[in-house]
């Protein structure tokens, strides 16, 4: 993983000299899609509930409100609406921030992952 972090800053500095207009994007959602296998057994990307909701369009969208997906009473009473804010804190520490959700998962403690983690999630369509 250190290999790859270090590859990609390489190319991030190449692009960065040319002409592109958002050089640090891609790169960052690049980075956030292989964080994303640590969700990807509970997490679709193609619509589908699986044991947790589809989180395709999750920017700006209020928490628990898949239709279909039996969220828990603290997910769908918790009245977050989910942008990179929201979503960054409830990465960290999911039990944290929306205390009693059932989503068995620790959290993802690097700031620079779970941002770009997110930078991922906005361009699930
Ligand atoms: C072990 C299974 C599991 C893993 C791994 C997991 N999740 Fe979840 N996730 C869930 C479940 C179950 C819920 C529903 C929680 C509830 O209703 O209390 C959920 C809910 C969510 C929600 C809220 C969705 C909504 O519609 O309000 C987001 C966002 C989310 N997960 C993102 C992630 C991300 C990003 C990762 C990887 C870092 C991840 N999850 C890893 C099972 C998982």
């Amino acid at each position: 993983m250190k290999g790859v972090r270090k590859t990609g800053v390489f190319i991030a500095v190449l692009v960065s000299t040319g002409a592109t207009a958002n050089p640090g994007y891609a790169q960052d959602a690049e980075h956030g899609k292989t964080i994303f296998k640590a969700c990807a057994a509970c997490h679709a990307t193609d619509h589908a509930n699986r044991v947790g909701p589809g989180l395709e369009g999750i920017i700006d969208r209020k928490a628990g409100t898949v239709p279909g997906f039996r969220y828990s009473d603290a997910m769908k009473q918790s009245g977050i609406v989910w942008d990179a804010k929201t979503l960054d804190a409830y990465l960290e520490s999911p039990q944290k921030v929306v205390p009693g959700n059932k989503m068995t998962y620790a959290g993802v403690n690097n700031p620079t992952d779970r941002s770009d983690l997110v930078t991922y999630l906005a361009t699930l369509k």
